[in-house]
């Protein structure tokens, strides 16, 4: 039996979100259907409202969550009713040449459920990241759900399903950051204080925190960030290269996604560093660079895609860390609101007044 239940609907180009009564079917092969306890509120979800992503208006919005699996279609496995799990966005398929050649992580033929959530109305509902969890439950693929210790709380599980992954997987797998390395990580909202996190994990002595916004800069500190730097007033290169000896960062982590910070993350690496790329830019944006300096320098430019994670791999591991409290996950959570309050958290998150708002139910 299909069920009607509450969700977060973007029904329009720019036009305000609203809380609406949607369909949720039954599983059918391969999906499950996932009761939401937790979901962030993340970039990702306002661009879809702005209509950056696309236009297959209306969009059931939300994809950083976690909850527990209510039902399961013919054929799953993995999962059962009552597992507690986080939601990911690349369930991989396990046949591409990524896949067969035993790197997943970029696996590019991901799945979501095949089958349709709706409005009462039959209209059909574009789930944001093929998740749509501001929503009181959700339809998804059964290889979309990572189960992992239901004893954490599950606002704290659900940012693992995005932003947070994605900054801790540029530094612990993009970047492979080491014991004793220099990092510099540029832009510290989420994403980057989740690479500080990430950096930190791996051992790196030096983690250097550059942003425009002082207020960021703290929070950086209290991430792990070994030095600071505002780049509105100091030179970030210079900066990062007199607190690395001269040298430059081994690993430089740009997180906000723009030209002018590429450029730097470009130059504030050593040579033969590696400079990780995980801050999104537009696609009108272009970057020149003198090939000269491209070729002369060694080393590697990466670009992150949900952190190079393996949720199954990674998502169960953090959040050990976390209960053995090696990682603080619990930092990222700025507030707690309700279904109703999705459209004043992208307020807030314009402000850059918050790490995470996170919808609990
Ligand atoms: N130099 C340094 N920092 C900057 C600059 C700049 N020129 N411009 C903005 N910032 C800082 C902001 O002050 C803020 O702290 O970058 C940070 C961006 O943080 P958020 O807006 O909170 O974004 P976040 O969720 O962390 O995502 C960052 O990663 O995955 C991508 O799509 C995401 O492109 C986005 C980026
Ligand atoms: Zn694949
Ligand atoms: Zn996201």
């Amino acid at each position: 039996m299909a069920q009607q239940v509450q969700g977060v609907v973007a029904p329009g180009k720019n036009e305000p979100v609203r809380v609406e009564t949607i369909v949720v079917p039954d599983p059918g092969p391969g999906e499950a259907v996932v009761k939401v306890q937790a979901c962030g509120v993340c970039h990702t979800d306002l661009h879809y409202k702005q209509g950056g992503i696309n236009d297959d208006f209306p969009f059931l919005l939300g994809h950083e969550a976690a909850g527990v699996v209510e039902s399961v279609g013919e054929g799953v496995t993995d999962v059962a009713p009552g597992d507690f799990v986080i939601l990911n966005w690349r369930a991989v398929c396990g046949n591409c040449r990524a896949c067969l050649r035993g790197r997943p992580q970029y696996c590019f033929n991901t799945h979501n459920a095949a089958q349709k959530m709706t409005l009462t109305d039959g209209t059909e509902l574009s789930p944001a990241l093929g998740i749509g969890a501001f929503a009181e439950k959700t339809l998804v693929a059964a290889g979309q759900c990572t189960k992992v210790d239901p004893s954490v709380s599950p606002a704290v599980a659900g940012l693992l399903g995005c932003g947070v992954m994605a900054g801790i997987g540029a530094a612990i797998n993009t970047g492979q950051v080491g014991r004793g390395d220099s990092v510099a990580v540029i832009g510290c909202g989420g994403v980057g204080d989740a690479a500080i996190v990430g950096a930190r994990l791996a051992g790196a002595a030096r983690i250097i925190a550059v942003d425009i916004d002082d207020r960021k800069l703290e929070t950086a500190k209290s991430m792990g960030a070994t030095h600071t730097v505002n780049s509105r007033s100091t030179d970030p290169v210079e900066a990062i290269r007199e607190l690395t000896g001269g040298f430059g960062a081994d690993v430089v982590i740009e997180a906000v996604g723009r030209p002018e910070t590429y450029k730097q993350a470009f130059y504030a690496r050593d040579l033969a560093g590696t400079v990780v790329l995980v801050g999104v830019p537009t696609p009108e944006m272009t970057l020149e660079l003198p090939l000269i300096d491209v070729f002369g320098r060694g080393g590697s430019l990466k670009s992150s895609w949900y952190g190079d994670c393996l949720p199954s791999r990674d998502f169960p591991m953090l959040i050990d860390l976390h209960q053995q409290g090696r990682i603080d996950l619990g930092a990222f959570v700025t507030e707690t609101i309700g279904l109703g309050d999705v459209e004043k958290a992208f307020a807030r998150m314009h402000e850059g007044d918050v790490l995470r708002s996170v919808v609990v139910f």
